[in-house]
């Protein structure tokens, strides 16, 4: 979601230009401007004096200073305003009448997120997280090589937390982590380092939610510590030898190897207990493979009743299996994610707490962001928001049409207020081989 006080850049038409935005770049302009006539050259020349400018000359594009506009150029884009002309940048009233009479049409611009109607706001909020998604990823990547390192470390005795630390410190200023949690389903994922990093993202996310939805307080001192303590409920591994730890093969329940892995809650809390971490972060490691009803054989270590299983403990378990069905494990196929929230609802209640699982149902949805889908018109799609209401009716985009054409043209279409429906959930991976997340940041929407 995007914050009140966020700045959304985006692209608006010279109808859409409103006060209180700021131009970053003119990128739209009348056909009088595609081939300049000597007049409007020099116009150019005397009002946007040392502006950068992008321009088509005998078919090839060049960046220029306006100053060397030459009649005949296309002009593409007007940037890099100087302090100077500021009054070219800041939007008034006067401004719009001005740039409206010139024939500037398109904009880059800032603007608080604040200033936005209904409409903009979800779509500055879909571009907002599109454009995190790149970043993200690269996050979870560096996040993925220092759980390793530090399991790896731990493995050799030597539990160094400095390196996590400051990745910690690095991702919690910054809000691409909440596109990690839409790209869960697109990104091939291992078993126990970049899970590690997809849990702990998109228990923040869900987690800080939930607080606010509920008008609750986190039990977490700050971010960084509900980040550590979920980055690292599986830290118990790290006792683990990395051969049965890193096997793709699928071990028997009874062998020697998943006895070992079984453990790892225990391991977990005693390592963490030597780091004199507080009670819930312990909590969460030792406890985040409790059942509800937990005299269930799948549920373990034991306890005397589910009471000593924090909430928190128990959302972390239900996105523990979320993440673990989504991302891809060589030993299975992968679900969806529609499919594994169906999967775990029918497990709601009994090998999840209920109130937990609903929370997280009413903030992922039933087709988390990042599902692919075929609607009942054919196309298919990707979905970009989670709906107030029906949860079966969220915010999508089209990518391609029924007749299997890409769509490049992109549009925000929200079911609840359309007849089109979700016909069935695909697997992008399926339809898009490793391109999926490719073509899900490749969204753009005007
Ligand atoms: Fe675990
Ligand atoms: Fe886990």
């Amino acid at each position: 979601m995007a914050k009140d006080d966020l700045i959304i850049q985006s692209v608006v038409g010279i109808n859409d230009l409103k006060e209180r935005m700021t131009i970053n770049s003119y990128n739209g302009f009348h056909p009088k401007f595609k081939a300049t006539d000597e007049k409007t050259c020099q116009w150019l020349r005397h009002n946007f004096k040392n502006v950068s400018a992008t321009i088509e000359r005998n078919g090839k594009s060049y960046d220029i200073k306006i100053d060397q506009i030459q009649q005949g150029d296309a002009l593409f884009k007007l940037y890099n305003f100087p302090n100077e002309l500021r009054k070219l940048t800041i939007v008034t009233d006067r401004l719009i009448r001005e740039l409206k009479s010139r024939g500037f049409l398109r904009f880059h611009v800032d603007q608080l997120a604040s200033s936005l109607s209904v409409e903009q706001r979800e779509i500055a909020n879909v571009n907002h997280l599109i454009q995190n998604i790149k970043k993200g990823a690269q996050q979870r990547d560096k996040g993925k090589v220092v759980v390793e390192e530090l399991l790896d470390h731990a493995r050799d005795g030597d539990l160094n937390t400095a390196e996590i630390v400051n990745f910690i410190k690095d991702v919690s200023q910054d809000p691409a982590m909440d596109a990690v949690s839409a790209m869960v389903g697109l990104k091939e994922s291992d078993q126990t380092y970049a899970h590690c990093i997809d849990v702990g993202a998109i228990f923040l996310t869900v987690y800080y939610d939930v607080m606010k939805k509920n008008n609750r307080k986190s039990i977490f001192k700050n971010d960084q510590e509900a980040m550590f303590s979920s980055f690292l409920h599986d830290i118990g591994k790290s006792r683990i030898p990395k051969d049965i730890l890193d096997s793709t093969i699928r071990f028997d329940r009874d062998s020697e190897e998943m006895k070992q892995m079984f453990n790892h809650p225990v391991y977990g809390k005693e390592i963490l207990e030597k780091m004199k971490m507080p009670d819930y972060v312990i909590n969460m490691a030792h406890y985040h493979h409790v059942k509800a009803e937990t005299t269930m054989a799948s549920s373990y270590p034991e306890v005397e009743n589910y009471d000593e299983v924090l909430y928190e403990t128990r959302l972390m378990s239900i996105i523990d299996v979320y993440q673990a069905l989504v991302g891809k494990r060589s030993y299975k196929k992968s679900w969806t994610p529609p499919a594994a929230i169906r999967y775990i609802d029918t497990l709601a209640g009994v090998e999840y707490d209920f109130d937990a699982w609903d929370d997280f149902l009413n903030i992922m949805g039933r087709y988390p962001i990042g599902s692919l889908v075929e609607l009942s018109e054919q196309s298919i799609a990707f979905v970009v928001s989670v709906p107030e209401g029906d949860l079966y009716k969220p915010g999508v985009v089209r990518v391609r049409n029924a007749g299997g054409g890409d769509i490049d043209d992109h549009s925000l279409l929200n079911l609840a207020d359309s007849d089109i429906t979700i016909e069935k959930d695909l697997d992008s991976t399926e339809i898009f081989g490793t391109q999926g997340l490719e073509v899900f940041s490749g969204i753009q929407l005007l």
